[in-house]
């Protein structure tokens, strides 16, 4: 089985921690990013350290932390250009209302808006405040700024904040920071290419209130466009019935039944590069769905269904075809009907997806699949679903065939 590698080794991460109650998750941060293979630097703003003390950045970087950019002591060692050098990447979490404005205005008052106009590292920032701040045309303007000078807006996430607010201002949580930094450090693999992903169930109408569905939540394959997203890809997701967000730089298209599902798909697919069928597709429909609610009636009624298109075999059909990557959920003998799949459906790429275990497969946060190609597979272990999604897209990217990259 192919162990999931710490994705950050050999990066060379520089957290800089501005003044707000999720300062307190960036202890975890660091913890977590250690553990996916960076160094860590932990560089502090006055504010910040009303919130955590430096020694728990200290004990948990492994290095000393700055704060103050008049320190004789810490300026004779490393200094801040030194520092701006030291750093392959910089993430700025979280990244405060008062923060995001002095960075935007090219400020350079203290340590860490000083290293960051002195790094040429890639900068991403991960937002955290009160959602009517977030929601400030000020702060709006300032990120702006701050995107069009190529930073990263990592987050933020809606719910309930620390002064009782609910809305958008949530820092994302740290595991969520570390996989975007990995999806980034996976580079840019995907830039140039358009993905279009499905996801979730299909429902398939009886009558105007019952349907036909299954237990797909779209997990997984909203993770799919997630990290496709992050890798670079122009990514469209087709998704069924399902509550989850769209993926930020996600372009989401909602359709309910297989046949929509299969129309939408075809709209986007000339112009794709890649096709990754997670969704979990009805394959059979009612032949005559009621106009009006059945009643309960009958002791026993029948129901007549009728095969729905394969959307997969359709466009592996097609004289111009996209990379095609499949999943098979399967309940026993997985591997087997998933090469089975792989050979009848013509893909290219397929993820076996055992189903039915506790903990994994449907509506589940975690995954266990196995890749299969026409000559090879790949086992990959229980994991997260964005790490399995990350996995799944960098063997799409070794495997795809290479393109005159003219774009
Ligand atoms: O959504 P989650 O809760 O995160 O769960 C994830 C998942 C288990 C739904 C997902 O990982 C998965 O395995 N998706 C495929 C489920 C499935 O329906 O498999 P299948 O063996 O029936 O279909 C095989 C492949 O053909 C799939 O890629 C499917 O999208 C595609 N298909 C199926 C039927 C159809 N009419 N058209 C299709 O394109």
């Amino acid at each position: 089985m192919t162990e999931l590698s710490p994705s950050l080794s050999g990066m060379r991460l520089l957290l800089g921690v501005s003044g707000g109650i999720a300062a307190y998750k960036s202890a975890e941060l660091v913890r977590r990013a250690r553990q996916a293979g960076a160094e860590v630097r932990v560089v502090m703003t006055a504010a910040a350290e009303h919130f955590v003390g430096s020694a728990t950045f200290q004990a948990l970087s492994g290095n000393p932390v700055r704060s103050a950019l008049w320190d004789p002591a810490a300026e004779a060692a490393m200094g801040h250009i030194e520092l701006a050098r030291w750093a392959t990447q910089v993430l700025v979490a979280p990244a405060s209302a008062d923060f995001l404005a002095r960075y935007a205005a090219g400020m350079a008052d203290d340590l860490l808006t000083t290293v960051l106009l002195a790094s040429a590292a890639p900068v991403a920032v991960a937002p955290a405040m009160n959602q009517q701040m977030w929601a400030h045309p000020a702060t709006a303007g300032n990120l702006q700024r701050l995107r069009q000078r190529g930073v990263s807006v990592l987050g933020p996430a809606a719910g309930e904040q620390a002064c009782g607010d609910v809305g958008l201002g949530r820092m994302l949580e740290p595991e969520e920071l570390v996989d975007a930094l990995i999806a980034q450090q996976a580079g840019d693999r995907l830039r140039g290419l358009r993905i279009v992903v499905s996801a979730g169930p299909t429902f398939e109408d009886l009558d105007p209130v019952r349907f036909i569905g299954n237990r797909s939540s779209g997990r997984m394959g909203f993770a799919i466009a997630e990290q496709a997203a992050l890798m670079g890809a122009q990514t469209v997701l087709v998704a069924g019935p399902t509550a989850l967000p769209t993926p930020p730089g996600v372009q989401r298209l909602n359709v309910r039944s297989a046949e929509e599902m299969l129309r939408a798909v075809l709209d986007q697919i000339d112009a794709a590069d890649v096709y990754v069928g997670a969704a979990a597709v009805a394959d059979y429909r009612p032949v005559a769905p009621r106009s009006n609610k059945i009643k309960k009636a009958a002791e026993a009624i029948e129901l007549k269904l009728i095969r729905n298109p394969d959307i997969l075999a359709t466009i592996a059909e097609r004289e111009q075809r996209p990379f095609l990557v499949g999943f098979a959920a399967e309940t026993e003998d997985v591997l087997r009907y998933a090469r089975g799949k792989l050979e009848a459906k013509k893909l290219d790429l397929i993820a076996a997806n055992q189903v039915g275990l506790p903990g994994s497969g449907f509506d589940s946060s975690d995954n266990e699949i196995t890749l299969i190609w026409a000559d090879g597979e790949m086992a990959l272990p229980r994991a997260s679903k964005r790490e399995l999604a990350r996995a799944l897209l960098e063997q799409v990217a070794e495997r795809m065939p290479t393109r005159d990259n003219n774009d």
